[in-house]
């Protein structure tokens, strides 16, 4: 679907994210003939540097991240609508040219790609200088606070300047197809959505597993660890999407009450419910704690637990979520496991047998069901269990290639104006209620993280999690 007009302005245009996903999936968008003649692409940041330094910037930074063929005249006409302005978020310089860039009519949006501590000063000076009108749009991206205070300090110096229905807060596994692709799969088919529930289902698990380490954001990553890097937004939101009630429409409101009442309804975990690793060093392989460069580091670069959601539907069935860096594989996948059948025809030689729903995330997006079937051959009646799997860049052919990814899907979305796959303030807000306690209890046991080796699949205890409740974790197939 085309888009109107729009003036693009990012604020830290030369930081890591613009470079990496945010100005190669613009030009992804304008390749796809998604983006109109007219838009206009404006680069801000404190370091100097003309239109055209700025163009060879982008140039490259499509060439190393855009994954896409070299097209000459096609990369030439959309660094033709880009443009960059110095500007002092502290400071005045630059709003003054800033604001002769924009254009009148074009829908205007601000794309705040920078830290958090500098928020309130961009949003008083695009205000100061008359640059936000009441229909433009503010993108701020994680971390969104530290804390539950300091997630509430930020919502609140956002609202002294712009209304919630301005504010667009990314998380950007929200962009990802097949994340998406839960609520088409739960909402659109008559087949799950009777069973989606504690009568049914046995247990959920949610993994996100990488084979990074933590690069060299040692200095954030080390302040954060698993828990506010990945679980109190990316799988918070995952365990949203999959235990919410149908909302009655597809709109953002409907959408994000939805999830909100999810987080409220989470039960406090218990301390015996969680288990924190940090990888350590194994042969040549440095450590967690020489990659963040602090020798006595105890963040987590794993975590493993088991959550409640206590509501009519879900009351009684767990949910088991698992994150963590140099982890043997980059899978990430979200399996409902229904309930054995409640009376076995076939007799206890038969074995058990499970239907399990598995959602993948990536690589490979696609869905996988187990069936129970019974073994060919003349043997009497062998259960087996057989995957139905669907490959979704198989099932789509040639039009998986034109699918966008999560960055610049959320980007598009902003500028039509679609609030549906950004956290509202309230939400993020109950997030970090919930997480608030669980770090603390750390922080005064003074827990310190099981080690484990890089490349398994995480300290032992996180095995012995499910173990202790008679169930194991899905192996990670690719
Ligand atoms: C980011 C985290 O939000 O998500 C990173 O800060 C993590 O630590 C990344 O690696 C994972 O995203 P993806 O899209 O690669 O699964």
């Amino acid at each position: 679907i085309p888009v109107d007009p729009f003036d693009l302005i990012i604020f830290g245009a030369s930081g890591d994210l613009a470079r990496r996903k945010i100005l190669p999936g613009l030009f992804r968008r304008y390749r796809a003939g998604q983006m109109p003649e007219q838009a206009r692409i404006i680069g801000a940041a404190r370091s100097e540097m003309d239109d055209d330094e700025f163009r060879s910037f982008v140039a490259e930074a499509v060439r190393e991240f855009g994954d896409v063929p070299y097209e000459k005249d096609i990369l030439d006409s959309f660094l033709s609508r880009l443009g960059y302005v110095a500007v002092d978020a502290q400071g005045e310089g630059g709003w003054a040219e800033l604001s002769s860039r924009l254009t009148g009519s074009h829908v205007r949006a601000f794309y705040f790609s920078v830290g958090p501590n500098l928020f309130g000063a961009l949003a008083e000076k695009l205000q100061e200088h008359g640059l936000a009108t009441p229909d433009s749009r503010m993108v701020v991206e994680k971390p969104f606070g530290h804390d539950l205070e300091s997630a509430r300090a930020l919502n609140a110096t956002l609202a002294q300047h712009f209304d919630e229905t301005q504010i667009y807060r990314i998380d950007h596994y929200l962009g990802k197809e097949t994340v998406q692709n839960l609520m088409a799969v739960r909402f659109g088919n008559m087949l799950f959505e009777p069973l989606w529930n504690a009568q049914y289902v046995d247990h959920i698990q949610i993994t996100v597993s990488e084979t990074v380490g933590v690069g060299g954001r040692g200095g954030y990553y080390d302040q954060s660890g698993a828990m506010r890097d990945m679980v109190q937004n990316h799988l918070m939101q995952l365990l949203c999407l999959i235990a919410m009630e149908p909302p009655a429409r597809f709109e953002p409101d409907a959408v994000r009450d939805e999830k909100l009442k999810v987080i409220r309804a989470l039960d406090p975990v218990m301390p015996h419910h969680i288990v924190r690793g940090q990888y350590h060093r194994l042969d040549g392989t440095p450590g967690y704690r020489e990659d963040v460069e602090n020798p006595r580091s105890t963040t987590e670069s794993f975590v493993a637990m088991k959550c409640h959601v206590s509501n009519w539907r879900w009351a009684g069935t767990p949910f088991y979520l698992r994150t963590g860096k140099k982890l043997r594989t980059r899978a990430s996948e979200i399996a409902v496991v229904f309930k054995d059948a409640p009376h076995s025809i076939f007799g206890a030689e038969s074995g058990r047998h499970r239907n399990v729903l598995a959602i993948r995330l990536q690589p490979n997006e696609g869905m996988q069901l187990d069936m129970t079937i019974k073994e060919p051959g003349p043997g009497g009646m062998r259960l087996i269990d057989v995957p139905l799997d669907i490959s979704f860049a198989e099932a789509l052919g040639p039009d998986a290639e034109e699918i966008p990814d999560a960055y610049e899907r959320l980007i598009m979305d902003v500028i039509r104006g679609n609030q549906t796959l950004f956290m509202r303030g309230d939400e993020v807000e109950a997030a970090w209620a919930w997480t608030d306690p669980i770090i603390a209890g750390w922080e005064s046991r003074g827990d310190v993280p099981k080690p484990y080796d890089p490349g398994s699949s995480g300290p032992d205890d996180s095995l012995m999690l499910m173990h202790r409740d008679g169930r194991k974790w899905r192996e990670m197939r690719l």
